[in-house]
């Protein structure tokens, strides 16, 4: 068994970009601007969005972090975007997820103009990534297409299966992985709450990409010999064997599961800094597209 280590990979993705931003600096271009809208104070989306901004100082980047209370209305939230969206000086805009109840999350999507949506969440930039046109891809997908890349897994032919049919990951993983692209080509199962037999159509799979929020889900039973198994789950469970009280679990049962895979991603150090580091990438690309 081999870890995928997002960690790692994601350090040379943010040197490669850091090298493009000197570059830039060094032709007297400008640097490129990153900005997140955070609502109310939900602890996770706390932590993301201040890695996010660590991240953006990393690789030469600016950054705005504007933050809005719990119980700011719908229309006060769209009026920040659509100013973010006329601000010449900023290249790529994100507003972490979940919102409160009140707000409409797909109105504020498509209240961002595809031009500065580098989450890849609009509707135009889904559209374009399902017709594999260029694109801002969302982060997380992409950053596991990145890290299936750099670690030369074939993907041709595989039977890919997918557990969870998020907007943010599960829905436009199947998308990827079923592309014809390097990293693509699979035949895809996309499984849900509502999937039959869940566990024999896991225990098919060569690749096993699992996203639904519920720690350690997947077990031994559910998993092939040699399967490679990418770890989405990130939920904090209570423990008293750390000084916070508590410890940061992924959907697969790591420890009974990585002997039988051929490469498995780990919780923390695998997907998350990767989904971070498509983010930079993505604002990139926007500011050399001006
Ligand atoms: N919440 C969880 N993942 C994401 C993400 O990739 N982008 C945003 N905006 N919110 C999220």
């Amino acid at each position: 068994m081999q870890l995928l280590d997002g960690k790692l990979t994601s350090n040379t993705l943010k040197d490669e970009i850091a090298k493009e931003v000197s570059k830039v600096l060094a032709q007297g271009g400008k640097k490129p601007h990153l900005a997140a809208i955070l609502v109310g104070s939900n602890g996770a989306s706390e932590t993301y969005v201040n890695a996010k901004v660590k991240a953006c100082e990393k690789v030469g980047f600016d950054s705005t972090l504007v933050r809005m209370s719990e119980d700011v209305s719908e229309e006060e939230l769209l009026n920040e975007v659509r100013k973010i969206n006329e601000n010449p000086a900023i290249d790529g805009l994100i507003v972490q997820l979940p919102l409160p109840k009140h707000i409409s999350e797909i109105k504020v999507t498509e209240t961002i103009v595809p031009e500065k949506d580098v989450d890849g969440f609009h509707p135009v930039n889904l559209g374009r990534m399902t017709l594999n046109l260029p694109t801002f891809l969302p982060a997380t997908p992409a950053g596991i297409v990145e890290l299936l890349d750099r670690y030369d897994i074939e993907t041709s032919g595989k039977h890919c299966v997918v557990i969870g049919r998020s907007h943010i990951v599960g829905s436009p993983m199947s998308i990827l992985m079923a592309r014809n692209a390097k990293v693509g080509n699979c035949t895809v199962t996309l499984t849900h709450s509502r999937t039959t037999n869940l566990e024999e159509i896991s225990r098919s799979a060569d690749i096993l990409i699992v996203a639904l929020g519920k720690p350690e889900f997947v077990t031994a039973d559910m998993v092939k010999e040699g399967a490679v198994i990418v770890d989405v789950g990130i939920t904090r469970v209570k423990s008293d064997k750390t000084k916070s009280g508590w410890k940061l679990k992924g959907d697969v049962a790591f420890d009974e599961v990585a002997p039988k895979c051929s490469f498995i991603t780990p919780v923390p150090g695998g997907v998350g800094p990767m989904t971070i580091a498509s983010l930079l990438k993505n604002t990139l690309i926007s500011a050399r597209g001006k």
